[in-house]
């Protein structure tokens, strides 16, 4: 099924935690929606579900206004982070839960209900914990079981809200491969939320991120990974060093930095701000830098390096040991190489570190 999201709002007290979102998932995708904590995540998918109701904007599923249309006739699939399933019933008695309520004449019989089940299981690869209760389960299995079980009503639309979130990376990577297996054989229209940007882009077909009750950026992962969008899409993609630029004709120019390496924009000239991040800035060590090497770290492949100046503050650099240039040692003079980045015009709307090209630029926190 199609979903289409238009101009949806939504307001608890005073804060505006949607603010109008436009979005269309079709027939068969998996979507991912990325984005930090409190950007209306959970919200957008509890109104799709029926669970939430939206102050204003519409809900289509193929065409049908779905904000006529009661929860629980939506046949809504749905996945939560923490483990919801019921722990008096054993594995198979909770895959068979969604079958066995509803009107009676819609109810498939007994043996209809165990070959259901039975497939499932199978299917999920999971026969062999068929007769456990929860208790018994890993966290891991628990979350396929909840899986299974949204599934075993052939939802019209999945929706499935941090599912990995409460397990270890080892067996989020399994199971993000295994939840992709399981997508591309049942075909179910998918919105998965997370915060984790490796999750999301590794599972999903297209990525929307969020920020703040607003879709602020979709693509691919390379899409928004080179061509973030908004200052806060690069912020959240990692580029945590923000430094004043003079843009002219397209080409920035700053004290300091070689920025050679950056394509010409199509940009107004005058102050701007480039984001890059830590990996993407090489020093180079040169007497007439103005930065200089206050720490230095290795983890034995990378090389981490803090290097300050005197006005427009510190930055982080990253870069492979093998490739370092020689003489990074502490005290050393550099100018920055940024091999990549994105430049935004400096606008009121920037936060006030970078709202002025003249202001010492404070040290982010790193998301490495
Ligand atoms: N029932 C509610 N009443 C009041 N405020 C709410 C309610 N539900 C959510 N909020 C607020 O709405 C905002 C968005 O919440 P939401 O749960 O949608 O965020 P999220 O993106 O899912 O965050 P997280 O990643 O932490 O799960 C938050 O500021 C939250 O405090
Ligand atoms: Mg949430």
């Amino acid at each position: 099924m199609s979903i289409e999201i238009t101009q949806l709002a939504k307001r608890f007290g005073q804060t505006n935690v949607l603010r109008g979102i436009d979005l269309k998932v079709e027939k068969g995708e998996l979507v991912a929606l990325l984005g930090p904590s409190g950007s209306g995540k959970t919200t957008l998918l509890k109104i799709i579900a029926g669970l939430e109701w939206p102050d204003a904007g519409g809900l289509h599923v193929d065409g049908i206004d779905w904000l006529q249309l009661a929860a629980k006739d939506r046949r809504i699939g749905f996945v939560f982070q923490h483990y919801a399933l019921f722990p008096h019933m054993k594995v198979r008695d909770n895959l068979a839960f969604g079958l066995t309520v509803g009107p009676r004449a819609a109810r498939p019989g007994k043996d209809v209900i165990r070959a259901k089940v039975d497939e499932l299981l199978q299917f999920l690869q999971i026969p062999h914990l068929a007769d456990r209760f929860p208790t018994q389960l890993s966290g891991g299995q628990k979350q396929r079981v909840a899986l299974g079980r949204a599934l075993a009503i052939t939802p019209n639309v999945l929706l499935l809200d941090e599912p990995f979130g409460a397990l270890d990376a080892a067996i989020r990577r399994d199971l993000r491969r295994w939840l992709r297996d399981v997508h591309e054989a049942t075909g179910s229209t998918t919105i998965f939320v997370t915060h984790d940007q490796e999750e999301a882009f590794e599972l999903a077909d297209r990525v929307v991120v969020m920020g703040d009750g607003q879709i602020e950026q979709i693509g691919t992962a390379d899409q928004i990974h080179d061509h973030p969008a908004s200052p806060f899409v690069a912020r959240f993609m990692g580029a945590t060093v923000e430094l004043p630029v003079h843009l002219q004709a397209g080409r920035p120019t700053a004290d300091g930095l070689d920025l050679t390496a950056l394509t010409r924009r199509p940009l107004p000239d005058g102050a701007a701000t480039l984001f890059a991040r830590p990996q993407d800035i090489t020093p180079q060590p040169d007497p007439a830098g103005a930065w200089r090497v206050t720490r230095r770290s290795s983890t034995g492949a990378q090389l981490r390096l803090l290097l300050t100046h005197p006005t427009l503050g510190e930055v982080e650099a990253d870069l492979p040991r093998r490739d370092a240039p020689e003489g990074l040692v502490p005290g050393a003079p550099s100018r920055l190489r940024i091999a990549a980045g994105t430049i935004f015009a400096t606008t009121a709307h920037h936060r006030s570190a970078t709202a002025s090209a003249a202001q010492p630029i404070p040290r982010k926190e790193s998301h490495l």
